[in-house]
């Protein structure tokens, strides 16, 4: 390496810039006004805390479109400040958020990468634009950053943005998360790009997943569909040699501010108003689901194992609520809407078959919640209900625990990202068997508190410690050293 390149990489070793499909605020028109507020999604409420510590830059889509004329840079200097990191946006045409946001992003990979082929759409033009719109990210990208600078892009809608960026003379490191699950290759192999996609990854110097099972599942369709690289294990992380550069490849379990929720929930207001919502629900134990509308979510499948669960033990009806938040997301796709429809139907059955008077068995709510709203639902609720049929990591679950000091007990998917790290604290159930998810509510109806404690502190000293500070330093530390932190080795 030139000395002129080294120093320049030294220098600009400890600057930050992070790209992600959105940017971690929302602008939107109101009433002829625009309005910036705070983005919703599991990447958002990890990043942004990080990122204001490191003085940091964002780069992301500003959620409107370029017909639409926003005044951004206005709208953005008070962000900014209010933010403490520098933004820059990336403007979408309407034509690029229909095929490479709602299309190639959120009807393609989004699906096929949850394991759910059938929902998944091929689509040429969804291809075409998702690259015109990573080309566009990196012009963005490179009139506005130093090229020496690292570089850490998030998720699935910017998988080629490593390849772009090098393409433009970007001599920094360059990181890749993914925040959803990678399918096994008989999946993936379905994916008429599979390939170039494969390629783009690896034009990274670092690949992270959520989960063994991901990075597992990655390393074979890199296997099988280029078997002329050499892969070297390992104890928990492989090394890719491909045409004279090195990629390592790792997993780094996501996770939340355990400080803050655990904070939030113990503040007298948050306890006021946990209180005010128990008292909507007398004699009853809460159930809380809180959930995006995703159809990965799994509340249909979790409303019918609710009714399954009241139908099996009579005894539980008038006793027990379930509280289901849907926050609304990504309504412009089909199989959203269908979704919402679905669940609506299913919840008037439900509501209408046993309902009496003083008591109504579901109550739901399609909504965003404030962030004292949430921390109240967290504290009140008796039992988490978080049965995802598939998902990446799934925050909820952790910051249902964070919110918990006093007890109650999580119901976990397997199928979620943190059932591997959250197996032994909490209920882990398959979203699809019905009546283990019934009978897993009844027993955590029953649970003793002295086991409800035991079980909750297990998960809380474990999220104590694995907080979204130590991913953030164990993702940055092997991008930077080229190595894996001695931090992760055990994870
Ligand atoms: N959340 C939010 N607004 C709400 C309710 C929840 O931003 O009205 C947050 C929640 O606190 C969590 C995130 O949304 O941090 C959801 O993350 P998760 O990993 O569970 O699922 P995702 O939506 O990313 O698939
Ligand atoms: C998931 C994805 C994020 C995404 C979020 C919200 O957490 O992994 O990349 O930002 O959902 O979805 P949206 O489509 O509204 O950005």
């Amino acid at each position: 390496m030139g000395r002129d390149r080294a120093e320049r990489l030294k220098a600009a070793a400890d600057r930050l810039v992070v790209v992600a499909n959105r940017l971690p605020v929302t602008v939107a028109k109101q009433e002829q006004e625009w309005t910036v507020r705070p983005g919703s999604g599991g990447l958002v409420t990890a990043l942004a805390p990080v990122l204001r510590n490191r003085n940091g830059l964002w780069c992301g889509w500003s959620g409107t479109t370029e017909e639409e004329e926003a005044p951004l840079e206005g709208l953005f200097g008070e962000a900014e400040k209010q933010a403490g990191f520098r933004l820059l946006p990336v403007t979408l045409s309407k034509e690029e958020v229909e095929l490479f946001y709602l299309g190639f992003s959120n009807e393609t990979l989004w699906p096929l990468f949850h394991d759910l082929l059938g929902r998944t759409h091929f689509e040429k033009t969804y291809w075409e634009s998702y690259l015109k719109a990573n080309q566009r990210y990196a012009s963005t990208l490179s009139g506005a950053i130093d090229s020496a600078s690292p570089i850490w892009v998030h998720d699935y809608h910017l998988i080629p943005l490593g390849g772009r960026l090098r393409e433009g003379g970007h001599i920094g490191r360059i990181g890749f998360f993914l925040h959803i699950p990678f399918p096994t290759s008989d999946l993936f192999r379905r994916l008429p790009w599979r390939r170039q996609l494969i390629e783009f990854f690896l034009a990274y110097d670092l690949v992270g997943f959520q989960t063994r099972r991901d990075f597992a599942n990655f390393i074979h369709c890199v296997r099988e569909m280029l078997p002329d690289v050499q892969i070297f294990p390992g104890s928990s992380h492989y090394t890719i040699l491909l045409r004279g550069r090195r990629i390592l490849v790792q997993h780094f379990p996501i996770s939340i501010d355990f400080q803050e929720f655990n904070r939030l929930a113990k503040f007298p207001s948050t306890q006021e108003a946990a209180a005010i919502f128990q008292d909507k629900y007398p004699d009853q134990k809460i159930i809380l689901g809180l959930d995006r509308l995703d159809y990965t979510k799994g509340v249909v499948p979790r409303f019918r194992a609710f009714q399954t669960c009241l139908k099996k033990y009579p005894d539980l009806r008038g006793k027990v609520v379930l509280v289901q938040v849907v926050v609304p997301s990504r309504i412009e796709v089909p199989e959203y809407q269908a979704m919402k429809r679905e669940l609506e139907q299913l919840l008037a059955q439900i509501n209408g078959e046993f309902t009496r008077p003083g008591w109504v068995p579901i109550h739901y709510f399609f909504r965003s919640l404030s962030r004292l709203e949430l921390a109240a639902m967290y504290r009140a609720a008796d039992i988490a209900l978080v049965t995802p049929i598939r998902d990446g990591m799934n925050l909820v679950s952790k910051e249902y625990c964070a919110s918990s000091p006093d007890g109650g007990v999580l119901i976990l998917s397997e199928f979620a990202g943190a059932a591997e790290q959250l197996r032994e604290g909490a209920i882990l159930v398959n979203p699809f068997d019905l009546d283990g998810v019934a009978d897993a509510i009844y027993g955590a109806f029953h649970m003793p508190m002295e086991e409800q404690l035991r079980r909750m502190n297990h998960l809380r000293n474990h999220l104590r410690q694995k907080n979204v500070y130590e991913w953030v330093n164990g993702f940055l530390a092997a991008l930077q050293e080229g190595q894996v932190p001695a931090a992760s080795r055990s994870a």
